[in-house]
């Protein structure tokens, strides 16, 4: 039976085992696909062994995106992008690397959420690995102007920098306005508000003034849970529409399983599911 793992530090919480298992059932794939819990300076041996078991593929995360992007022998253009990889793939001994995470927030974001971004105004917050990971992917749907965020401006710099050498987005660059701007600058009034940062996670309030809000704008935020919360209700309180990022997750999951079996899972089924159990 064909193999699949998810390798991250810690990994006990990932979810991707049961999205997997339930995207294998629905599509009627056979596969197994286990969490795999790898020491921070061992993520290249694990590789190496999975392939020697021949395992077809896994998905990363934290803290081990960025090695499996350098340890890869090809990479997408999203991943070159991201600097980062979430999906491997292994064929005749070479690691083939992906990043998924941006195409399934722009997923979630234009299919469940129903906010198709073309010719909107974005405000992307944040320029760690998850701006890093989305920005490509939302260039690329088409938006007409990107305002990238960050505490520490210099890193956004690089990573807009980045996308603005990058052959696969030349034409993109075209039509969309893409700038940076620190956090704490006066930000425009967007359509599409991305909650990138791990903020939440220390406890610190909402980083922006309302009026970074266009009257019915849509508001984001990648994580989900209690993390997401003080972000989004914030923002329902000042009339926008809000999504969580379990969206994302479900859709980077089927963009991971597309890409190692060629079949398109269900995931807004699987979505609904994995909400009703929240
Ligand atoms: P990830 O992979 O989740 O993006 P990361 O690369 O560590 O993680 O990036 C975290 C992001 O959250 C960064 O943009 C960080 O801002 P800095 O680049 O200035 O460090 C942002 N962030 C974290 N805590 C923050 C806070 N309290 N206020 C503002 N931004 C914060």
């Amino acid at each position: 039976m064909d193999q699949y793992h998810v390798i991250g530090n810690p990994i006990a919480h990932s979810k991707s085992p049961q999205i997997h298992a339930r995207f294998a059932e629905l599509t009627g794939q056979v596969l197994r696909y286990d969490r795999l819990l790898v020491e921070r300076d061992r993520f290249k041996p694990a590789i190496a062994d999975l392939m020697a078991r021949g395992i077809k593929g896994c998905n990363v995360t934290v803290p081990f995106k960025l090695d499996a992007f350098e340890l890869a022998d090809e990479a997408s253009a999203r991943a070159e992008l991201a600097l980062a990889a979430n999906t491997l793939r292994f064929e005749g001994g070479r690691i083939l690397a992906d990043n998924t995470d941006g195409l399934g927030l722009v997923r979630d974001i234009e299919v469940n959420a129903g906010q198709p971004l073309q010719g909107l105004d974005l405000l992307l917050l944040g320029g760690g690995g998850a701006t890093a990971g989305a920005l490509g992917p939302l260039l690329l749907a088409g938006p007409r102007r990107i305002v990238v965020a960050n505490r520490t401006q210099a890193k956004a710099e690089a990573v807009v920098q980045r996308h603005r050498q990058h052959p696969s987005l030349q034409q993109a660059l075209a039509r969309t306005d893409l700038q940076v701007l620190p956090l704490d600058a006066r930000l425009p009034a967007s359509d599409v508000v991305i909650n990138a940062t791990s903020s939440s996670l220390s406890g610190a309030g909402v980083l922006i003034a309302a009026s970074a809000l266009k009257p019915g704008a849509l508001v984001y935020d990648m994580m989900y849970g209690p993390p997401a919360e003080p972000f989004l209700s914030w923002a329902a309180q000042h009339g926008a529409r809000t999504c969580d990022g379990l969206g994302m997750l479900v859709e980077q999951a089927a963009e991971a399983f597309f890409i190692w079996r060629g079949v398109r899972p269900p995931a807004q089924v699987v979505l609904g599911e994995m909400r009703r159990a929240l």
